[in-house]
């Protein structure tokens, strides 16, 4: 087996790879070339430091490694089903952990879902550890049954995608890697007017953020922000600055999907906290869990 460079494939060659990898995953995720890319630019993936593992010129496995400063982050690490228990996924997994580590990286996050035992067993043995899980959640499009926070809200500020990334840029609680400010600003990026999106990642909508920031008549106070397009909203994120967590999050949510009633909505990567079960209040269900891991510089190397 030998480790090649992703920077070395094309794109279509990997969403294939990738999607061989996945053909018994526990959640179907496929991807497709544009999704792949958008997603390489969104989550700051290092493709010359991701890796690729070659038997007789097949690809039998991948993984990618995200780069933000001094934190890194792995993904898309996976071993097509006849390959397995040979020693593939420690091999590729040790070479990003080595281009971390060359890159002076102090810590190195994944996520693992929740049941997915062969990853989080591979995991643990290369001394990550579990720091909290997290849900992926949806809301299916449609009609709001409470005029709770109409009642309640005393002001409301629509939020451009400038004043949005601000907020983010002040966001006191540690961000899961899909949510973090990173994330936001390739939001922008990507949905630059410099940015040429119908050549790199073809003919699909890329809206910009948007949010709304409320100040209620109870004297709680919070912004949503969310990234809608015509069927979906995504990249959703809500913050209380004051008030009770639970019912500050219900209220900004129900304002949000009254401006937005035809769309469905996915949630990423929230903790299991108070907030959660206001989004539950406004009509969220729990799809699946991942579990976070971190891998500190001090944790022993695997052998
Ligand atoms: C997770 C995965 C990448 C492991 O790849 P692999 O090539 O089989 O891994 P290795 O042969 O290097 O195994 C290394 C260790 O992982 C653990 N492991 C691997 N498969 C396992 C299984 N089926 N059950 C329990 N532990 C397992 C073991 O600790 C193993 O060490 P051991 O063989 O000495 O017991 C592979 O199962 C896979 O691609 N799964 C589908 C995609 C996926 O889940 N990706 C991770 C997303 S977070």
């Amino acid at each position: 087996m030998i480790l090649l460079p992703a920077s070395e494939f094309t794109i279509e060659e990997l969403t294939s790879a990738y999607n061989q990898t996945r053909t018994d995953y526990l959640i179907p995720m496929p991807m497709n070339p544009a999704r792949l890319h958008e997603y390489i630019l969104l989550f700051d993936v290092d493709l010359d430091a991701s890796v690729v593992a070659v038997i007789d010129q097949t690809i039998v496995g991948l993984g990618m490694l995200g780069v933000r400063s001094e934190t890194g982050w792995i993904t898309r690490l996976g071993v097509l089903p006849q390959g397995r228990r040979k020693g593939t996924g420690s091999g590729i997994l040790q070479a990003l952990l080595d281009q971390a580590k060359s890159k002076d990286i102090s810590s190195v996050w994944l996520e693992v879902i929740h049941g997915n035992e062969p990853a989080h067993e591979l995991f643990r043995k290369f001394g990550f550890r579990e720091t909290r899980e997290l849900i992926v959640a949806r809301r299916p499009p449609g009609t709001i049954n409470t005029m709770m926070a109409v009642k309640s809200a005393h002001k409301v500020r629509y939020l451009q995608h400038d004043e949005v990334l601000e907020l983010h840029c002040h966001r006191q609680e540690h961000m899961n890697w899909l949510n973090g400010v990173e994330t936001m600003r390739n939001v922008g990026l990507l949905t630059s007017p410099y940015f040429d999106p119908a050549s790199v990642l073809g003919r699909q909508e890329l809206p910009q953020l948007a949010g709304i920031y409320v100040e209620f008549l109870h004297g709680a106070s919070g912004w949503v922000s969310y990234q809608a397009s015509t069927l979906q909203l995504k990249r959703i994120c809500v913050e209380v600055v004051r008030g009770e967590p639970t019912r500050t999050t219900a209220e900004l949510l129900e304002l949000l999907h009254r401006l937005h009633t035809s769309q469905d909505a996915v949630i990423e990567n929230i903790p299991d906290d108070e907030c959660w079960l206001g989004y539950k209040q406004a009509g969220y269900f729990e799809v699946f869990r991942r579990i976070e891991m971190v891998r500190e510089p001090a944790a022993p190397d695997n052998s």
